[in-house]
């Protein structure tokens, strides 16, 4: 690994522990003003000191993030689209390692679609991403999406997924938690993050935070389950306590409690 990727990749998992607590907010990308990141500035900013590094695109963290802002970025670079079109997995490149550099990123993120009509090109995009990642010193992520039309959330297919991802040479992988999910860490040699998936009580998304932890992931790349609760502020602090400090589910939930704003009582 060169000097560059290592150092820019030691920005954003951090040194002391070796995990990351990254803070998705690229969802904008295929789904366009998604509820509670309608206006990305004013959910983003109030999370930034709390996150090892945002992911988002390039529109977006020109538009929205103060440039005096000493955060790192890891780019989502892979789109092209949406919700209401055809094929969710029939990604392309959408920003390149050139533009992630003037941009002072230290990573870029790309989805692959495995089992789908586009894998081969997602994967290809992969590796072309990896070659200039390579050359650029540019951290390479690829999101191992699970798109509808496949639901498979086993170990089976996250293995697959992320040890075609490694092998390819992607520096970090992000997947889904699912059951067994040490085998998938086990049997995949890049370092593995992993995504928090639709809106869950908050109680669930830390046991998903400890128990991937446990399995040996290196840290988060969650979204809606930080930004979507009713106290962003208090889960992004609890999920950061079981990454970074080691605690289980219980004393997360004790950080959550302590931060979160006291709930209304019912009236009679
Ligand atoms: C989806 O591909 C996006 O890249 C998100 O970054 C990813 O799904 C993680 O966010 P969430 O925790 O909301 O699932």
């Amino acid at each position: 690994m060169s000097w560059g990727l290592q150092n820019r990749l030691s920005r954003f998992v951090r040194p002391r522990t070796g995990h990351t607590v990254m803070l998705a907010v690229d969802h904008g990308y295929f789904l366009g003003p998604t509820s509670r990141l309608e206006k990305p500035k004013e959910t983003i900013m109030p999370l930034v000191p709390y996150a090892d590094t945002v992911m988002l695109t390039r529109g977006v963290l020109r538009k929205c993030i103060d440039a005096a802002t000493d955060v790192p970025v890891v780019l989502r670079v892979s789109g092209g689209t949406s919700i209401v079109g055809p094929d969710l997995s029939n990604e392309g490149l959408i920003t390149t390692v050139d533009d992630a550099l003037r941009l002072n990123a230290c990573g870029v993120a790309l989805s692959i679609f495995v089992g789908t009509s586009h894998e081969h090109q997602t994967l290809l995009n992969l590796a072309k991403l990896v070659d200039e990642g390579e050359e650029k010193g540019m951290p390479v992520v690829a999101v191992t999406a699970v798109g509808k039309e496949l639901g498979k959330r086993d170990a089976r297919y996250l293995s697959l997924c992320c040890r075609i991802a490694a092998e390819i040479g992607a520096h970090i992988v992000k997947t889904y938690y699912c059951d067994d999910f040490e085998k998938v860490v086990e049997s995949c040699p890049s370092p593995i993050v992993v995504a928090g998936g639709p809106k869950i009580p908050e109680k669930k998304a830390l046991e998903l935070t400890a128990d991937s932890m446990q399995a040996g992931a290196i840290g988060v790349d969650m979204g809606r389950n930080i930004w979507q609760s009713d106290n962003p502020i208090a889960m992004i602090k609890a999920v950061r306590a079981i990454v970074h400090n080691d605690v289980n589910t219980k004393e997360a939930w004790g950080v959550y409690e302590e931060n979160a704003k006291p709930r209304r009582k019912k009236r009679k």
